[in-house]
């Protein structure tokens, strides 16, 4: 099953998305209703080797990236063993994490030498207050701090992920690109996107032309940059600045065509897009001893059901799907 992680369209899925844990020190209003979700009993979750067996095939097969996400990743107590495994298996060129930057700064250099090898912090606001009331907690302090760390330890650039809300931070978006100018960072605009449990409705969207227009009346050097077909963001850079700009489009312009992502979640099924509801689960023929082949032959099956693109906005948000903190984006 050489073709294992090819589709029915041709895209190639050399990107695999690991979610490590359904938890979070966080509560922000896009991902997760205030009460809560209802979490996977611990024994249904994959456990370290369990993560590596499957990670193995995978990368056996292409894949090349992967990307721890969560919930949060790093409240995982295991996450620098398990970096340190994923970063050793032959092939992969990347390892990646997603973390909303609360305790990275204390953990990163450790991270580092597991083998941690680029960084995407989320930052919605850079004010305190704001912070609170998106993340229903505090710490907009160490999320600036976790920042500051990943620059001074090498990691370049350091992406801060920004989802723009309607009346909450899109007033912000030219004082995000203004630390661009001395920093290796890239900022990314993040058009707000629904699942299950969020705040999402269509007016607090913000789409992407909008987004851009902001931007350049401050920023008229702004100019687009060449992007990889299998990249979610449009990148700009400005003349003189350290750091570049980036828009994810999801809900405007989606990028589908381009997609080289599957998502392996925490209670170990299969997701092969963002927004379909369609999963199988990994864990479970793995756990009633299934060889690689039975394993690669259920992958092939499952990436061969993903859809050309997902079903436009107003779908997505009337079809069921998990909430955001059990996706990890
Ligand atoms: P890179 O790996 O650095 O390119 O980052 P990324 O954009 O793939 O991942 P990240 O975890 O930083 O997510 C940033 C935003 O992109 C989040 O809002 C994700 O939900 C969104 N995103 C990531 N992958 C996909 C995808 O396959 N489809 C869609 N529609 N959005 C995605
Ligand atoms: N829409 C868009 N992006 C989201 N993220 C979380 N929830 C949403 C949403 N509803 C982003 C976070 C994080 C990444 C994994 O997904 O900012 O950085
Ligand atoms: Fe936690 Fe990230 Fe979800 Fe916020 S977006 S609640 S930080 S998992």
């Amino acid at each position: 099953v050489s073709d294992m992680l090819i589709d029915s369209f041709g895209r190639k899925h050399t990107y695999l998305r690991i979610s490590l844990t359904e938890r979070c020190n966080l509560r922000c209003q896009y991902c997760m209703p205030a009460e809560g979700v209802e979490l996977t009993p611990s024994p249904q979750l994959l456990t370290h080797r369990e993560i590596i067996r499957l990670a193995n095939l995978f990368v056996a097969s292409g894949v090349e990236k992967i990307r721890l996400t969560g919930g949060e990743p790093t409240v995982r107590k295991d996450i620098r063993d398990i970096c340190l495994d994923l970063s050793s298996l032959k092939g992969l060129k990347t390892l990646a994490i997603t973390t909303n930057g609360i305790t990275l700064a204390r953990k990163l250099p450790l991270l580092k030498q597991c083998g941690v090898t680029n960084l995407n912090i989320s930052l919605d606001t850079l004010v305190p207050s704001k912070f609170e009331f998106m993340t229903r907690r505090k710490g907009h302090h160490k999320v600036i701090e976790s920042v500051n760390s990943a620059i001074d330890l090498g990691y370049n650039p350091v992406k801060v992920n920004c989802v723009v809300m309607r009346g909450f931070n899109d007033d912000e978006m030219c004082d995000f690109v203004e630390l661009t100018r001395e920093k290796p960072i890239n900022v990314r605009f993040i058009e707000f996107m629904p699942f299950d449990g969020n705040v999402w409705n269509v007016k607090k969207l913000v789409p992407y032309v909008e987004m851009l227009d902001t931007v350049m009346i401050k920023f008229p050097a702004l100019k687009r940059l060449h992007d990889h077909p299998t990249e979610t963001a449009k990148n700009f850079r400005i003349d003189g600045h350290a750091g570049t700009v980036s828009f994810v489009t999801s809900m405007t312009e989606h990028f589908c065509a381009g997609c080289n992502r599957l998502r392996l979640l925490a209670d170990g099924n299969l997701k092969v897009c963002l927004f379909g509801p369609s999963e199988v689960s990994l864990r479970d023929p793995l756990r009633s001893g299934a060889g690689d082949n039975e394993l690669r032959e259920i992958i092939r099956a499952a990436v061969k059901r993903k859809k050309a693109a997902h079903a436009g906005m107003f779908d997505i948000a009337k079809t069921a799907n998990r909430p955001m903190i059990h996706i990890g984006g």
